[in-house]
């Protein structure tokens, strides 16, 4: 098998607050294969985008992060400022939610792109200008040329997603991290936005982790998916497996509360009982345990640890052989 592009093991991301020390994530292992699908799923607050943000040496000051994240073999946590910078934007790139926060709002798209180019490809004036005008092409901006000039605002919700996966991708990274790309989205660009990421995948084998809080999303496009939930993952498997013989009475819960084709979707998602968990008063048992369905003692009392339950599927529950 080849190896992993990215591979996490023991993660740990903490941060110092007034109230003391929060775990925002917790002894998190994972691989990413090439040209995979990897789906995030979990709650507000679960610790989905903590754990790029302290990937890429993106977190804030009063964050530090612990374990190890390599990329392409080569550690990257907490590695030089330099090192870093030639890898984000370039050969791992990120998209967030939120396109307008994510380009600068007083440059034009194209000379953003540029001069993306610019930092990391050595390409003529002419040369970048084309490249860019192509990748906007490739996310099926209509008229690129035009939009080249344009700044964000200028541009409809859609149009300025699409604007920021086509800076993304123009260095043709090997990991596009995806954050939560589509959640402010109506659901028809939504489903365009995703199919582009996908058929991005399938031309040229990026790997994609995408990050959501909706199973929904997973169902099309990942192939593996990891539910977490208090910094932790509590299950992880190949999506089918998940969809069909679900093991973790989390992943059940989400799955129930999966809005149908018919749901509004404005409507709030999921709506499992209880609130997430505190994370700088964590207990020390399970984080879901006071709001699961089939606690008991020992949930309280003990962490379960992340085992094996089928090919490839993962839980961390104490109930045997599972509910
Ligand atoms: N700078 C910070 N200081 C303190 N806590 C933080 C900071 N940044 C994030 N957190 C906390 O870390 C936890 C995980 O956050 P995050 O990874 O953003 O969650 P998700 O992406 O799953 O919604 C949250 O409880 C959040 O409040
Ligand atoms: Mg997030």
């Amino acid at each position: 098998m080849a190896p992993p592009v990215l591979a996490v093991s023991g993660l740990n991301v903490r941060f110092h607050t007034n109230d003391g020390v929060l775990t925002a994530v917790n002894d998190l292992s994972f691989e990413l294969g090439e040209g995979e699908c990897l789906g995030i799923v979990g709650e507000s607050g679960s610790g989905k985008s903590q754990t790029f943000m302290a990937a890429l040496g993106l977190l804030a000051d009063n964050g530090e992060a612990g374990g190890s994240v390599r990329f392409r073999g080569q550690e990257i946590l907490n590695a030089p400022r330099k090192v870093l910078d030639g890898i984000r934007g370039n050969r791992i790139s990120m998209i967030f939610q939120d396109a307008l926060s994510a380009l600068t709002p007083t440059m034009r798209i194209g000379n953003q792109m540029t001069e993306l180019l610019a930092r990391h490809r050595r390409l003529g004036r002419n040369e970048a200008r084309a490249r860019a005008i192509e990748a906007l092409e490739g996310v099926r901006i209509p008229d690129a040329a035009a939009r080249f000039s344009s700044y964000p605002f200028e541009l409809s919700g859609g149009m300025r997603q699409r604007a920021m996966i086509a800076l993304a991708t123009l260095c043709g990274p090997e990991v596009i991290i995806a954050d939560e790309p589509t959640t402010a989205l109506d659901v028809t660009v939504q489903s365009q936005v995703l199919r582009l990421l996908d058929g991005l995948r399938q031309r040229t084998r990026t790997s994609i982790v995408l990050i959501t809080h909706d199973l929904a999303v997973v169902a099309g496009l990942c192939s593996r998916v990891m539910i977490m939930y208090g910094g932790r993952v509590v299950e992880t498997g190949p999506v089918r497996e998940i969809f069909r013989n679900p093991r973790h009475p989390y992943t059940q819960a989400l799955l129930r509360s999966m809005p149908s084709m018919t749901t509004d979707p404005g409507t709030d998602l999921p709506a499992i009982p209880g609130q997430p968990p505190d994370l700088e008063n964590l207990p020390p048992g399970c984080p879901f345990a006071d709001r699961c369905e089939h606690v008991f003692e020992r949930c309280l009392e003990q962490m379960p640890s992340l085992v094996p339950v089928g090919d490839r599927h993962s839980k961390a529950c104490h109930l045997e052989p599972g509910p």
